[in-house]
């Protein structure tokens, strides 16, 4: 017999459908409550609320488990490529040997950017922060390719727009990053891979040999790995709620990058590092900070520290933990900043208050540390993480339009004025 829940409401009983998932997760379907009840559910940031059935990712938060289409977050870490585990997460299967090089061939099609693009670009000051500027080259794309607009699109046409994302996001990325340096754009050099190929565009100078570190790619590919999907967190539910009113991928994909950018999501890992510069500048006491994050009064936050879902260790904070403690010893890092992180966290792990509190580092705590190890700017590191996410967001856009779902519109529960009777200027 189906599961159903009841509600008892001004003493009425009303009985609830109990949806299930694949992992035995429990949601009461409380689609049809505001036409059987006339009351709506009140859940302030979502908190607990599902807005969707997905099969992309499994998160458990309670047990610290992160798996894509079933596969696990330390498995992918370890044995696959961004390219597979994108392919994996919008296609749904891990990609045969010719299927991998076709998506990986059909990318590197796509990487050049039209060059009225680029004069988009050359308008942005120097000043401007790298996300506003990929969020808006991102979202330029609709003009260039306006065959996206249309919502009822082929599925090649979808794949065609899939695989543009794809390979002009490290495009965009590095050149976000060269608007801001003042300095002339590399073009994409298609003999490289990916992720040395973003790195290439990032960092070569003109009239200057320039050779990837495949320490530093290889690192730079496992984060993005790390990155790349965590079911519906504040950018994806965006994209996806953006994407319900039948916009363009383009245009849903830039809203994502806008959500990304605030210090509460992806932005946390540059708030990170800032801290960490703070406590440097004033001397490097990290008992000092970690007792004034212990009290209320101070005003100051640990960034980077606990998690809106995982109530047990962040899982990608273990592997990126891992990875960087190789990257720094390989690369022979040192780096004040970075040793005040590792005291940091050493003090934090061992603080019952902290421990009470499961306030573990997170993924943002590593991945800053990583990124400035790799010599990637602050300005930077929110668009690393941008171009982590991008199969995600393709992935859960794609899946929202072929699952037909319906565009998104909460309710609100009202507090303003009760009806009023207009007052002419005069007599107010
Ligand atoms: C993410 O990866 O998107 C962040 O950890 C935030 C979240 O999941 O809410």
């Amino acid at each position: 017999m189906a599961k159903t829940a009841e509600l008892i409401l001004d003493g009425k009983s009303y009985k609830l459908p109990v949806v299930e998932g694949t992992e035995k997760e429990v949601a009461i379907d409380i689609s049809n409550l505001l036409e059987e009840t006339g009351a709506i559910t009140l859940d302030f940031g979502y908190k607990n609320t599902g807005a969707t059935k997905s099969a992309i990712t499994f998160l458990d938060g309670d047990k610290g488990i992160l798996r894509h289409r079933g596969y696990s977050i330390e498995d992918l870490a370890a044995k696959s490529s961004f390219l597979e585990v994108a392919y994996l997460l919008i296609f749904g299967e891990l990609p045969m040997k010719d299927q991998l090089d076709k998506f990986s061939d059909d990318i590197k099609r796509h990487t050049m950017v039209h060059e009225d693009i680029k004069k988009i670009l050359d308008g942005f000051p120097s000043s401007s922060h790298p996300m506003g500027v990929l969020a808006s080259m991102f979202c330029a794309q609709t003009a260039f390719y306006p065959e996206s607009l249309d919502p009822n699109r082929s599925a090649e046409g979808v794949y065609l727009s899939i695989v543009r994302s794809l390979a002009k996001m490290p495009t965009f990325a590095a050149w976000a990053y060269k608007n801001a340096m003042g300095h002339p754009v590399n073009y994409p050099d298609n003999s490289l891979n990916y992720t040395a190929r973003f790195l290439k565009m990032l960092y070569a100078l003109p009239a200057e040999q320039y050779e990837v570190d495949p320490v530093v790619a290889d690192a730079l590919d496992k984060l993005l790995i790390l990155h790349a999907d965590h079911e519906q967190n504040c950018s994806t539910s965006t994209v996806r709620i953006v994407g319900s009113s039948k916009a363009s991928i383009y245009s849903s994909i830039s809203a994502g990058i806008n959500a990304l950018w605030g210090p509460l999501h992806g932005g946390a890992n540059q708030e990170v590092i800032l801290m960490l510069e703070a406590i440097r500048k004033d001397g490097g006491d990290t008992e000092k900070w970690i007792n004034k994050a212990k009290d209320k009064n101070s005003g100051f936050r640990l960034m980077g520290f606990g998690h809106r879902v995982y109530k047990n260790f962040d899982p990608r904070a273990k592997i990126i933990k891992k990875t960087a403690d190789e990257v720094l010893s390989k690369l022979g890092v040192n780096d004040p900043v970075l040793d005040i992180a590792l005291k940091l966290e050493e003090v934090a792990l061992r603080d019952p208050y902290f421990i009470e509190r499961k306030l573990y580092p997170n993924v943002d705590f590593y991945s800053g540390i990583i990124y400035r190890a790799l010599g990637i700017p602050v300005d930077m590191f929110t668009v690393m993480f941008a171009m982590g996410r991008l199969p995600g967001w393709i992935a859960q856009w794609k899946e929202l339009r072929e699952n037909k779902e319906p565009i998104g519109r909460p309710r609100q529960i009202y507090t303003g004025q009760n009806l009023r009777e207009y007052v002419p200027i005069d007599k107010r």
